[in-house]
């Protein structure tokens, strides 16, 4: 099969043939197909979308293309459930969630991306902590999650390999917001995860890859559509992104809203209604727990009791971080050489949250090139809230930068991603929907 038909045929609107999605898929993973190939042919994807018939195959064809993991042997007492997030900007949500999870009865195998995009990637964040192994054989994989309730790794050279290189490819060719390319991609992972049961967090606004309600509603059902097809019942879960969740955005200083998060000593509102919702939408899919207000009452409970912050700590010991990570994680996260404020006038009413993202990458802390080396230290801390008042005591952020160079670049851009009016802005809430497969 010539690959430059494929690409005339989708560049053309046409239907692409199970065989050559097939050729496409396995081009991926074993890497004899050109970076320029693939690239031309996610293009064409991305301008010319796919038939739900065609997404579902490709889904498919890419879970397959390495190890399908199995937990069947493992005796487990609960569901294997997950979660996965659509992308966005300052979205740690994992790291509370997956402990949360593992307290109230799940197994969390987290097998999660790279940032995409303007997006943070929850793999980059786990490699903030020192000697934490995010790509453990699958072996080890099982002990963890079985002995701890969860683990949060990285994508393995055997796990979806097609999804890891097209991932790779799309960060940096413009190609991300495509319907059929996120459900495939999202779900290749998880599928070939083995799980029972998914709850999807589909951002909408800004800084989303799906600005506007339909468009994230759209993604929703293409997913929930695309895993009923492969019996993994999946929820949906449609969270506001209009401006940057909780109050940092960059890696290490997410890692370190996270373990205040688990510590249960600073929980920003919009972040905890986001993880509650979500680990307590997990509880609802996985059957463990029919009442969604119940089921986030065990979730907050299993913060405050500090469990959830212990199964952290034994998961990331497992996985080779230090042993008293969540007590001292000042101890360990990279910290940035230039840390000052940024100060604005007015009532923070609007935020373009894609640019913010956009600032963490020219800080150095998102990738410009394929398998670009990150700044784990840089991004923002203390970021305000949509209707904070700022003046000279309230800062609109506090930029952690290389140099003061850098910082006085993430200033202007911070400041032009923000737009300031006299009086507050409605409020918005943050959850818009919940879908059910
Ligand atoms: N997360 C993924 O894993 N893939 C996408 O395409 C978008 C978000």
């Amino acid at each position: 099969m010539l690959f430059t038909d494929v690409i005339r045929t989708k560049r053309d609107g046409g239907e692409l043939r199970d065989a050559e999605i097939e050729f496409f898929v396995a081009g991926l993973a074993d890497g004899s197909l050109p970076a320029e190939q693939v690239s031309s042919l996610a293009m064409a994807i991305f301008l010319n979308s796919m038939t739900f018939e065609e997404a579902s195959k490709l889904t498919i064809a890419m879970a397959n293309s390495g190890t399908v993991l199995d937990w069947s042997a493992e005796g487990l007492d609960g569901p294997v459930v997950d979660k996965h997030s659509t992308g966005g900007v300052g979205d740690k949500v994992s790291f509370m969630l997956a402990p949360i999870a593992a307290a109230c009865g799940c197994y969390v195998p987290m097998i999660s991306g790279r940032g995409l995009g303007h997006t943070g990637g929850t793999t980059d964040k786990v490699e903030c902590i020192p000697g934490y192994n995010p790509a453990p054989d699958f072996a080890t994989f099982k002990k963890i999650v079985k002995s701890t309730g969860c683990a949060i790794i990285g994508q393995t050279e055997d796990l979806a390999p097609a999804d890891r290189r097209l991932y790779s490819i799309r960060d940096v060719t413009g190609t991300v917001e495509s319907v059929p390319l996120i459900t495939a991609s999202i779900l290749s992972k998880k599928i070939a995860a083995g799980l029972d049961a998914l709850v999807m967090d589909v951002k909408v606004g800004s800084g989303a890859f799906m600005d506007r309600l339909e468009k994230a509603e759209e993604l929703a059902n293409s997913i929930i559509g695309t895993a009923a097809k492969a019996d993994l019942k999946t929820h949906a879960v449609i969270t506001d992104m209009n401006e940057v969740l909780g109050t940092t955005a960059g890696n290490a200083v997410e890692v370190a809203e996270s373990m205040r998060y688990l510590r249960n000593e600073e929980r920003d509102a919009r972040l905890d209604e986001v993880v509650l919702a979500l680990c307590g939408e997990m509880l609802v899919v996985s059957g463990l727990e029919p009442d969604r207000d119940v089921a986030k009452k065990r979730c907050d409970e299993a913060v405050t009791g500090g469990r959830a912050a212990e199964i952290f700590g034994r998961m990331s010991t497992a996985l080779g971080g230090p042993a008293d990570f969540v007590d001292n994680y000042e101890k360990y996260l990279p910290q940035a050489a230039v840390v000052r404020p940024v100060f604005a006038e007015g009532v923070l009413s609007q935020v373009d949250t894609r640019a913010v993202g956009n600032a963490i990458i020219e800080l150095g802390g998102g990738r410009r090139k394929v398998g670009e080396e990150l700044d784990l230290s840089v991004g923002f801390t203390g970021i305000a809230p949509i209707g904070t008042s700022l003046d000279t005591n309230r800062p609109l952020a506090v930029v952690h930068a290389a140099s003061n160079a850098d910082a006085d670049l993430a200033e202007r851009n911070l400041l032009a991603a923000c737009g300031l009016t006299a009086e507050a802005p409605a409020p918005r809430s943050v959850i818009s929907r919940i879908l059910e497969g």
